[in-house]
């Protein structure tokens, strides 16, 4: 169980509210990482803030594996090349599903343009061209390397939790990543890595009843980076907010 909490909650009061919008905002994708350590404590202070994360009826249904050293490096190696054979032979996309459906079977606008949007912003700011498939599959390959963060995130769920359990698990992604703003640090969620859970899933010693939700890279980004100037947009709210009179 968690330790109590010192200060009541209903009477915290927020010293700095711009300081935690900042948080929010400033989070972005970060896609190259500085090789600098990130200390234990750190990490574990940022998963105990996470953790206050809401879920339904309190089941906090998340578990987190810390990869790091040469049990990340041995991962990234596995997992590269079981990408590169794939790319070779794209008959072993069966061996390689998808631990869930993240996205949609079919994609429909809006939905497919912002896709589109994204990915041609990123491959522009990287000067990839339209079917430059080496470039493209090394840049996507950057996933399965953590995009050089010396912290690798995995998370798991027990397969028997409901679709609800997700939401909670979104929740606690985004804390992590707020948090780890609060402290420098920061992040990429990485959907990528669910293609390849039959091979991450031994490595972390996950037991069989989990599913892998997905990986994140965690670390200092590199402020020089041309990849982390990479900005997405974002749609008016006045688009999505529907005032019922
Ligand atoms: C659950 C989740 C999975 C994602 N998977 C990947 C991924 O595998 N690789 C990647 O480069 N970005 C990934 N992203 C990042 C999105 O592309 C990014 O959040 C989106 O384009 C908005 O940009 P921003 O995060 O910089 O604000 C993922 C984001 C989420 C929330």
């Amino acid at each position: 169980m968690n330790a109590a909490l010192k200060t009541p909650q209903v009477s915290t009061r927020i010293a700095d509210p711009a300081s935690v919008d900042a948080a929010i905002e400033s989070r972005f994708s970060a896609r190259a990482f500085l090789p600098r350590a990130v200390e234990r404590e750190v990490l574990e202070d940022l998963l105990r803030v996470a953790a206050r994360a809401p879920s339904g009826t309190n089941t906090q249904p998340w578990n987190v594996y810390v990869l790091q050293g040469p049990t990340r490096d041995a991962l990234v190696a596995k997992v590269c090349a079981a990408h590169d054979a794939l790319a070779a032979n794209p008959a072993l996309a069966n061996d390689y599903a998808e631990s869930y459906d993240y996205y949609p079977t079919q994609w429909v606008s809006p939905y497919i343009d912002r896709r589109r949007e994204c990915g041609f912003g990123l491959y522009s700011v990287l000067g990839i061209g339209k079917g430059e498939k080496d470039k493209m599959h090394a840049q996507h390959q950057r996933n399965y390397k953590f995009f050089d963060a010396p912290i690798g995130l995995m998370f798991t769920i027990e397969r028997v939790m409901g679709r609800g359990s997700l939401l909670d698990f979104g929740m606690f992604l985004q804390s992590i990543m707020v948090a780890a703003r609060a402290r420098g640090l920061h992040t990429c969620p990485q959907a990528a890595w669910n293609h390849f859970s039959k091979i991450i899933l031994p490595h972390i010693g996950a037991a069989e009843n989990h599913m892998l939700v997905c990986g994140m890279a965690l670390g200092y980004a590199d402020e020089s980076a041309l990849v982390n100037t990479f900005q997405t947009t974002r749609v008016d709210p006045l688009s999505f907010t529907h005032w019922v009179a």
